[in-house]
Order: structure tokens, then C-alpha cells, then sequence
């Protein structure tokens, strides 16, 4: 099986988002920076409640996904479907923004560490206005495998062959299902532990190390930074020193132009006009 090498290091750039939260953000940090069907990436994680207290007031999205996975933390989510869901440490939201969906991620802490990451990713023209969708995965639903030689694997997108015993995460799609077919694993290494993962050739895959650091073909991936790498069927992830926290990230791309506009990502111009028409007056999420 052919490897994939390490072809980039987007290191995450501090920013903000809602109403003033504090990330940091790699893939997508500029236009030039998206990894198709991946939109964005932002990590945000902090000890400081300023950082994050005053949260994501109610905002619209559409024509994309957006996947939100709570490593410490809790917040409720709330939208215009009526769903109210907590999101608490080792849940993660699955949303799909298809054609309209307002809501609102609140910070349901006032003091702790809050860390995550909010991952958006692109649907095709198809499926861009389709009607909107939220699933609320709690920790419990996540499977967390154990590795041979120490270190696990949280399987919250796609399977994993580990021993011989396949486990899928409960997204767990087909080209067919879903587009992008996307893998999502958090992968907890000791010192010099590694850890090899088939990755379908031809889809977009990167890992970003969010503790320790990694290394990728011979080539080290350091603290919050998103390691893009090349083709191939499999990786391997070799932590450092220190050990690794990381999330490994694939998926299969759309090749459609993008155009983004805030909130919303869609194939031309007329179709954002048409998106910002709407959700002025009132159409956009109903
Ligand atoms: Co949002």
C-alpha cells in the first residue's frame, strides 16, 4: 500500500468568531488554505471563560456541514427547528446547514478549560439545498479502541481495523449517503507510539496535532498545526516525545468551485445573493 508524506504545515492563527471566541484557525485561515471539501478547521481551547462566555449568538449557515466535537467543555446548541442540544465533553454535532438553518452554540460554563474544534465541511451542488439536519452524538455513542502498543483511537466519523476488528463511528457513510465520505478519528499516542490508517486514494486527508507533537513521513507536525498530506492508501502517525493528541481527517473532494460569502458557501455569486436575499427576508430557515 502506498503512504502518504507530509505535504504542508498550516500552523492555526489566532482569531475570533460569534461574539468574540477565541480560535485558532488552519485550514481555511485564508481561501487558499481550504483542502477540498474542507472549508475551515478551528481549534478553540482555553482555561480563561473571557475566551469563550460570550459564545456564538443565533447565525444563520447554508449550502455545508458543519461538525463541532467537544473535547472539554459544554454547550447548548439551538435552532430554528426547535432542537436544543448540550453538547458536553466527548460529544460531538453533526449539523447540515443544506439549504437554511439559524442557530446558536452557548457556552453553558462559566469558569473550566472549553476545548474543541468546529470542522466545516463543503456539500456538493446537489445536496446544497437540501433541508437541513442536526444529530447530537453524546460521548457514550462515540467507540474509543484501544492500540496494541498503547494509546486509542475515538472513532466519530468513518471505521477503523484495528486487531483485526473493524469499528465504525456512528457517521459512518458511503460516497452514496453522503459526498464526502469522511473519516474523523481523535487518536490519543504515548511516547513513540504510532499508529497506521488506510485512507481511501484520491480523497484530501490531514491531521492537526492538538498536544505533542507528530511526526508524518519522516517530517514532524508540530503543536496546533494541521499537517496536509499527499496521496496514498494509508498513514502512519509516529508521536513525539512528548506524545500526541491529533484528529486525522479525510475526505473525498468535490473539484466545484466555491464561493463564500460569511456563512454561506455556494457555487457562484447569483446563489450567495440568492442566500443573503433570503435570509433577509425571513426564507432561508423555514
Ligand atoms: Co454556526
Amino acid at each position: 500500500m502506498s503512504t502518504r508524506t507530509l505535504q504542508q504545515i498550516i500552523r492555526g492563527v489566532a482569531t475570533s468568531d460569534g461574539a468574540g471566541v477565541k480560535l485558532r484557525r488552519s485550514i481555511g485561515a485564508q481561501p487558499g488554505l481550504r483542502l477540498d471539501p474542507f472549508l475551515m478547521l478551528d481549534e478553540f481551547g482555553t482555561e480563561n471563560p473571557d475566551d469563550y462566555i460570550a459564545g456564538f449568538p443565533p447565525h444563520p449557515h447554508r449550502g455545508f456541514e458543519t461538525v463541532t466535537y467537544m473535547i472539554d467543555g459544554h454547550m447548548r446548541h439551538e435552532d430554528h427547528m426547535g432542537n436544543v442540544g448540550e453538547l458536553k465533553s466527548g460529544g460531538v454535532q453533526w449539523m447540515t446547514a443544506g439549504r437554511g438553518v439559524i442557530h446558536s452554540e452557548m457556552p453553558q460554563q462559566e469558569s473550566g478549560r472549553m476545548r474543541g474544534f468546529q470542522l466545516w465541511i463543503n456539500l456538493p451542488a446537489n445536496e446544497k439545498m437540501k433541508p437541513a439536519a442536526y444529530r447530537d452524538i453524546p460521548a457514550a455513542e462515540i467507540p474509543q479502541v484501544d492500540l496494541p502498543d498503547g494509546g486509542s483511537v475515538k472513532v466519530i466519523a468513518g471505521s477503523v481495523q484495528i486487531g483485526g476488528q473493524r469499528t465504525a463511528g456512528p457517521i459512518n457513510p458511503t460516497p452514496d449517503t453522503l459526498a464526502t465520505d469522511p473519516l474523523y478519528l481523535d487518536i490519543t499516542l504515548p511516547a513513540g507510539g504510532s499508529f497506521t490508517q488506510p485512507v481511501h486514494a484520491g480523497y484530501n486527508a490531514f491531521a492537526y496535532v492538538y498536544e505533542g507533537s507528530v511526526t508524518i513521513d519522516g517530517k514532524a507536525v508540530p503543536q496546533y498545526s494541521a499537517g496536509v498530506l499527499g496521496d496514498g492508501e494509508q498513514v502512519t502517525l509516529q508521536a513525539g516525545d512528548a506524545g500526541v493528541r491529533a484528529v486525522l481527517i479525510a475526505a473525498r473532494p468535490l473539484h466545484e468551485p466555491v464561493v463564500q460569502y460569511g456563512p454561506f458557501v455556494m457555487n457562484t455569486r447569483e446563489e450567495i445573493e440568492q442566500a443573503l436575499a433570503d435570509y433577509r427576508n425571513g426564507t432561508l430557515a423555514a
